[in-house]
């Protein structure tokens, strides 16, 4: 993501980005170490996109191979991030309307917001649908959350809690079990099982993890395409496209024992 500047109002000060999306020090550190072994060939949109797929596979998820070559934006869009990534409390059929926007279909939706599989979402997020006494959330994990969840607004919104209360730091179906259960987290998990349309694709995945895995890492490649026509290729030093790395090299990152240098290799 682009920093603020005279001509940049930057996503990152966008609603749900602000306060929120951590780890840029991550691509930082690794884009600083590529340039310095291959300067000027890997965008920062790869290294995020690579980064995701690592991600994937350290935590225990599916693995796939991404279509390098993307290239970085040098605009941004901070309005145009407000209206078009959904929202803790965006109702399901708006969440339909905003993916099927980005081309992508109800059942890459579903499998995408499994990626709530892992990592935490702050009160500020969840604190409405825990107070609001419906019957859309099992009264029991209700009550848990609201333990380091105040209810008045302001109070402890950057308090954390597990998106999935069962395995937070494991790539898994149990997201989906806890739908079915009424312990999704955000109410955006839990519209997808709300007697509606996705109800069906959730019963799915909770009973099959390996169709979740590879329908995820399906969908990870389809958002990953999303307007992308026009792909970087390597050049060799006359100039001409070398066709060995025509968009589909891969590139790995590997993780130092301490898990703070990463190192990169060019494959
Ligand atoms: C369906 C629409 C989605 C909505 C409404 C949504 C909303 C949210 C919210 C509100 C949080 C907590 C953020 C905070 O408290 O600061 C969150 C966390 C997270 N989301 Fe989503 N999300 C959606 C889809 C996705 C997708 C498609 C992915 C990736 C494929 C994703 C990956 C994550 C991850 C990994 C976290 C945890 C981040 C962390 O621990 O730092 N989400 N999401």
């Amino acid at each position: 993501m682009l920093d603020n500047s005279p001509s940049i109002d930057s996503e990152k000060f966008s609603f749900s980005n602000n306060n929120s999306i951590r780890g840029f020090e991550v691509i930082d550190d690794a884009k600083a170490q590529v340039e310095s072994i291959c300067p000027g060939v890997v965008s920062c949109a790869d290294i995020a996109a690579v980064a995701a797929r690592d991600a994937s596979v350290a935590v225990g998820g599916p693995s796939w191979t991404v279509r390098l070559g993307r290239r970085d934006s040098t605009t941004a869009s901070r309005s145009l991030a407000d209206s078009d990534i959904p929202r803790a409390t965006t109702s399901l059929v708006n969440l339909i309307g905003m993916f099927g926007g980005k081309g992508l279909s109800e059942r890459d939706m579903v499998a995408l917001s499994g990626s709530h599989t892992i990592g935490q979402a702050r009160c500020v997020t969840f604190r409405g649908r825990i107070y609001d006494n419906s019957s859309d959330i099992d009264a029991g994990f209700a009550s848990t959350r609201r333990r380091n969840c105040p209810s008045a607004s302001g109070n402890g919104n950057n308090n954390l809690a597990p998106l999935d209360l069962v395995t937070p730091n494991s790539f898994d179906n149990n997201y989906f079990r806890n739908l079915i259960q009424r312990r999704g987290l955000l109410q955006s998990d839990q519209v997808l099982f709300s007697g509606q349309s996705t109800d069906s694709i959730v019963t799915e995945y909770s009973r099959n993890p390996s169709l979740f895995s590879s329908d995820f890492a399906a969908a990870m490649l389809r958002m990953g395409r999303y307007r992308t026509t026009d792909w970087f290729s390597r050049r060799d030093t006359k100039g001409s496209v070398d066709p060995r790395n025509e968009g589909t090299k891969d590139l790995h990152f590997r993780m130092d024992p301490d898990e703070k240098l990463i190192k990169h290799v060019l494959l």
